[in-house]
């Protein structure tokens, strides 16, 4: 299959890319590299054996795309690209409407001119808000979320689905991911966060590698079992894995649909901690502070809709999760920057 991968360079997007490659698929990625970089998609050509095509562009910019669409003719779409930063979100919310709002409808116009109408689309475990009780099940009534950056995801996903909805010929997967974290077993490819990580796992995996000096507990008093917030952590490459099962189905499913992407099991943050203290060998200094607004206690996900439907389950433990996040993290401490051990 031909497959054009917006944000092909970021964390998800190069697991994906990679396996993609992997299955014989031809590539094309389309990243602007705002918030990536393109030694991730060197890498990915290096561990695969052959390269995706790559298009430095914005998705943004329909002319661009729809000479890429002429190009490249796609026969699916995968659809990363986007502003990913919750806090970020918080205080700049018309950058992040207009921007994941804007580059969607730019794509869906130009993949509407194209007559490609096959989309797997990157939703967030985040669309539940606290409209339910973990585990969240897709059908479980209506989504709303917290913060700006994942109300455009409930956004989206309602265009998606009136999009859907007006033309049976779209064949469109709404993949809500849970907590993302791990690397890819190589060590060559991980996440690889601007400035201060906001997410648990990378802030850990950087306390491990001595990049800065603890971890913040943000919050030990919620009514879990060990008084610290619980999420269901998934590895990068199961996730991967789970987007070509998503447009695997979409060959025999017309319309549009939900699937959680999540183990369906929860680790507490200090057992997260634990299990980068096992891979590192090394003792992650902690600080337990206030809760952080707007966290839940709880959240993981009811993942038989997808085993059912998409045949997919994640396979990989929390302790495999670790253990590859430290394989990258050690490899190459300040991420794609890194220079390689016996260069000048
Ligand atoms: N946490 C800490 N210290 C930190 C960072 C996080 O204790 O330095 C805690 C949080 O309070 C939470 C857990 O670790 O209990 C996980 O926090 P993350 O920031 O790693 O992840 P979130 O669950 O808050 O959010 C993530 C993504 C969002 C996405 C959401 C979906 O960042 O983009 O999952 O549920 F929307």
């Amino acid at each position: 299959m031909r497959v054009l991968v917006t944000g092909g360079a970021g964390y998800i997007g190069s697991h994906t890319v990679l396996a993609l490659l992997e299955r014989g698929d031809d590539v094309i990625v389309v990243d602007n590299f705002a918030n990536s970089s393109p030694i991730a998609l060197e890498r990915v050509a290096g561990i695969a054996g052959h390269a995706p095509r790559v298009h430095r562009l914005d998705v943004g910019d329909e002319d661009g795309l729809d000479a890429v669409f002429a190009q490249e003719r796609p026969d699916a779409v995968i659809h990363f690209a986007g502003l990913k930063a919750v806090g970020e979100s918080v205080a700049q919310p018309l950058r992040y409407y207009a921007e994941n709002l804007g580059i969607t409808f730019s794509l869906l116009s130009v993949m509407q001119r194209h007559e490609v109408h096959t989309l797997v689309f990157s939703s967030s475990a985040t669309v539940y808000g606290d409209h339910q009780q973990a585990p969240y099940r897709e059908e479980g009534g209506p989504l709303g979320a917290a913060n700006p950056y994942g109300q455009t995801k409930v956004m989206l996903e309602r265009v998606l689905t009136d999009v859907a909805h007006a033309d049976p010929r779209w064949r469109i997967a709404l993949l809500r991911y849970f907590n993302p974290i791990g690397a890819h077993e190589s060590g060559l490819i991980g996440e690889d966060p601007r400035g201060v990580p906001n997410n648990l796992a990378p802030y850990v995996a950087q306390v491990a590698v001595g990049r800065l000096a603890e971890v913040g507990v943000f919050g030990a008093d919620y009514p879990t079992a060990d008084g610290t917030g619980e999420r269901d952590y998934i590895h990068v490459v199961d996730l991967a894995a789970g987007h070509v099962a998503a447009l695997e189905h979409l060959r025999t499913r017309e319309g549009v649909r939900a699937w959680n992407l999540g183990t369906g099991r929860a680790t507490s943050v200090l057992e997260l901690i634990a299990a980068f203290e096992a891979a590192s060998g090394r003792s992650i200094p902690t600080r337990i502070e206030p809760r952080r607004e707007g966290d839940l206690a709880q959240a993981w996900a009811d993942t038989q809709r997808a085993e059912d439907e998409l045949g997919w389950r994640a396979e990989r433990g929390i302790a495999e999760m670790a253990a590859d996040a430290w394989r990258w993290q050690s490899g190459n401490p300040q991420g794609y920057d890194t220079v390689p051990s016996g260069a000048v």
